[in-house]
Order: C-alpha cells, then structure tokens, then sequence
C-alpha cells in the first residue's frame, strides 16, 4: 500500500504488479456492489479483533482509540449514505480499511495485523447470517401464530381430506392447517440447529494458516458473541457448510410454502370454492373483466424455486474447491442474501395473507358429503361388528356403487336398502355415515377429532410461548 491514499486496488498488491488491471477485470472480480451489505458486520469483527490486539499489546492504545474514532465515523457516513464505495477497492473489507487509514492513518494500517480477508468475510459472513437467522426464526413463529389463529375457529369445520386429490376422509379444516404448523416447527427446529454450527469465530485463521501473532481468539468470540471458535484454521476460513444448511433450511421451508401457497390457489378456484383471499392479494386481468388472481399465492409459490436454485448453485460452488480459501467463495454472497430476503419476505406475506383467509364451511361441507368421504367408516363400522375388515370393504365398495347410480351420498340411502348389504348394519350406522360422526371418532393422538385438534393448538401455543 502505498501512502495512506488507497484509491486504486492494484495498489495494494502494488510492487509486483507491472500493469494496471483492465475495466472488464475489475468489474469482474469486484464485489462491493453487494457484499456492501456486509459493512456493519464488517466493523463489529474489525473492533473486536482491533481491541484483542491491544489487550494482547499487538497494537498501542492510541492505535485502538483511533481505530474505534474512525469506525464510528465510517459508521455514521454509510449510515447517512454520505459513504463513498469504490469499485476500485474490490470489496467491502478493502473499502472501509482504505477510509479508515485515510481518516487514522497508520493505526488503519495496523488493523490488518494478524488477520487475512479470508479469516475477515468468514467471520463477516456467520456474523450478518446469524443474525438473519434470528430474524427469520420470529418470522417462523408468527407464520404458526397465523395459521393457529385461524385453526381455532375451525376445529369443527368439515372439510374432505384427500389423497391423491380424490377425495379420502372427511377432516377438519384447523387439523389440515395444523399439518403446517408441524412443518413451520420442525423448520425452526432446523433453523436452531444449523445456528450451533454458524456460530463458531474463523478469525485468527488468518489467510490459511493461523498466525504467529499471540491472538487470544476466545476472547474475541466472546466480544461478537460466538460459542466458540474454529478449530482448524484451514478448514475456518473454506468452510462454507453453514451456507448450505442455510440455503438447504430455507429450501424446505419456501417447499412448505410453496405447498401451502398451492392449496390457497386450488381452493380459491371456482372448482373448489372453499376459501376467498382479500382483494390486497389478489389482481385483475387486463382483458377478463371478471378476474380476481390469487399472484401473490402463485408468486410465493414460484419464489421458492429460486431458493431451491441458490441451494444448488451453493452447494455446486464447493464442490471443486481444493482447500483452503478460493476466490470462488466470494459467490457465496448473492444466493445467501437473496435466500434470505425472499424467505422473510414470503413468510411475512403468507402469514399475512392467512390470517384474512375466508372460510366457506359451507361448501368445504358440501364438497365432504360429495366424495364418499365416509366410506372407509362404514367399512369400519362393519369390522368392528366382526366381519374381517377385507371382507367389509367388499361389502362397503357395492354400497358405494349403489350411491353413485343413484347419484346420491352414502347417508341419503334409504336405510332398509343399506340393512340388505349385510345383516350387521343397523339404525345406529347412520351415526357412523355423517361427516361430523366420522370426525369424532378419530379420537387418536394426532387424529382429526376436534378435540384432537385442540389439544394441538394447545401444544403449539404452548411451545411458541416459551
Ligand atoms: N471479497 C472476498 C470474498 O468475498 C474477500 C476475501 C478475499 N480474499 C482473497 N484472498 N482474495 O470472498
């Protein structure tokens, strides 16, 4: 580096450089557009490694008092925008280390002691990540908060359940909305886990090799906050594994969504009819008058494959790296922040957009009756009376028969005619062929009964309180 003037980055690496780098070179190979992003991070990790080597007597006090004067400027000029960024400087790290020696002179230049880019945007990058992580854990929560809000009033609301999109049994619609609820929870589950592993401290890896400098590395984890350190400098500063847990956490859960998303698009249509979502989500066609499209479903449901893409173009990044750091990494940056920003954007507005759900009981009744959907409890009905459950589901399968030649439901058959189909059906089947009945008697841990479903909803609120 030369003077206290680092303008250009071919400077910095100076003497062996006999020709200045071309423009399309260093478009190519900047960073900083993004990895801006980074800054606050950025400073955290410089203060706490600029304070353990003045404690270590690496640097004076002066050089840490200067260093902490400057940052809270830099700090103050990103903050108002007034911040110049500069292509030139490659990055985020160079960036603000080349203003900081231009505003403290040498103790900038001193902060770099001990330290290597490739330990810095490790520890940068856990830094920033963990607190997303954090973010995206509340935003989790509010999600099952929105889904358990509308799952209270629907406990015994019948809806049918389906398999293969046929439809199966009846179910109630708070037990179909607490499916999700499972999911959200074991993503949080997910998200906690993968947090133990992000939050271990790269720095005093230096580039590849640790440094001879006497850092006490557990004394800066302790100032950003982390639960330890890494323990082999070359695998602290290559390990991008937190990235991909990430990216492979977030996967799932915009899967999640994506299917949540895919039952509000399919229920709103007019051939299920079940649900209307408020006009805020919805738009109109320029050329159907009577239009009202469910894009921001459909787009939460399209946005998750773009997570789904980063999660591939991370875990492909790794692939071929040979220890240790590669420049390869700095393409770690843009899946990991746009994850990030589209996953907390769609669980706020999917969260949103459930809450203000509306429910047509009516017709998600209608639609029960419509299917069959009790047919398995008539088959049950008889193996309970003793007849060998194959041998009723024969028996039942002809009833079924007879309901869709008359075009009629199982319980509108006249009862003397279902008393034909076999001598233990009597009076009290009918109990056993209306949706509600059917409800009822799945009285299992973790079956459909609304008495189930609110033991659920117990549990949950429960948890999310603690
Ligand atoms: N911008 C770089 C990145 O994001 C910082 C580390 C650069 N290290 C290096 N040895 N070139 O990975």
């Amino acid at each position: 580096m030369s003077g206290n003037q680092l303008d250009k980055k071919s400077e910095a690496w100076s003497a062996l450089f006999s020709e200045p780098m071309s423009d399309l070179v260093k478009r190519y190979t900047a960073s900083v557009d993004f990895d801006k992003r980074l800054w606050r991070a950025d400073i955290q990790g410089s203060l706490a490694h600029a304070q353990m080597l003045a404690a270590q007597g690496v640097i004076g006090a002066q050089d840490l008092a200067d260093i902490q004067r400057g940052m809270a400027q830099i700090t103050e000029e990103i903050e108002s925008g007034r911040f110049e960024w500069k292509l030139e400087l490659e990055d985020v790290h160079l960036n603000i280390e080349a203003r900081l020696t231009q505003l403290v002179g040498d103790a900038g230049k001193r902060l770099h002691t001990g330290r290597s880019r490739n330990d810095q945007v490790a520890t940068d990058v856990r830094l920033w990540l963990r607190g997303e992580v954090d973010g995206l854990d509340s935003l989790l929560a509010d999600m099952q908060r929105a889904l358990l809000g509308v799952a209270e009033a629907h406990a015994d609301t019948v809806m049918p359940g389906f398999t293969h999109l046929q439809v199966a049994q009846p179910v109630s619609f708070a037990h179909h909305l607490l499916a999700y609820v499972e999911m959200f929870a074991r993503d949080g589950e997910r998200l906690a886990d993968l947090r133990k592993r992000l939050n271990r401290l790269p720095l005093g890896a230096a580039a590849l090799a640790g440094t001879s400098y006497p850092l006490d590395r557990e004394a800066v984890a302790r100032t950003l906050g982390f639960d330890g350190v890494c323990e082999n400098s070359l695998d602290a500063v290559s390990d991008r594994d937190f990235a991909l847990e990430f990216a492979s956490f977030a996967s799932i859960a915009m899967v999640h969504v994506s299917r949540l998303a895919e039952e509000l698009v399919l229920w709103k249509s007019q051939n299920f009819d079940f649900i209307d979502l408020a006009d805020r989500y919805c738009t109109g066609s320029s050329i159907m008058p009577q239009k009202r499209n469910p894009d921001v479903a459909e787009l939460a449901r399209g946005k998750s494959g773009r997570v789904v893409g980063h999660l591939m173009g991370l875990i492909t990044l790794m692939k071929g790296q040979p220890l240790a750091y590669n420049k390869d990494n700095q393409e770690d940056k843009e899946p990991m922040f746009d994850t990030v920003d589209t996953l907390a954007d769609t669980l706020r507005i999917m969260a949103e957009m459930v809450s203000g759900i509306v429910v047509k009981k009516v017709n998600m009744e209608a639609a029960a009756l419509k299917g069959y959907a009790t047919a398995t409890d008539l088959a049950d009905y008889l193996a309970k009376k003793g007849l060998p459950f194959r041998d009723a589901h024969e028996v039942v399968s002809h009833v079924v028969k007879l309901g869709l030649q008359r075009g009629v439901e199982l319980a509108a058959l006249p009862l003397p005619e279902l008393k034909a189909f076999h001598p233990s059906i009597e009076d009290d089947v009918l109990q056993v062929l209306s949706l509600r009945g059917s409800l009822e008697a799945r009285n299992v841990r973790g079956g459909t009964a609304p008495q189930q479903a609110r033991l659920q909803i117990e549990r949950h609120r429960a948890r999310l309180a603690g």
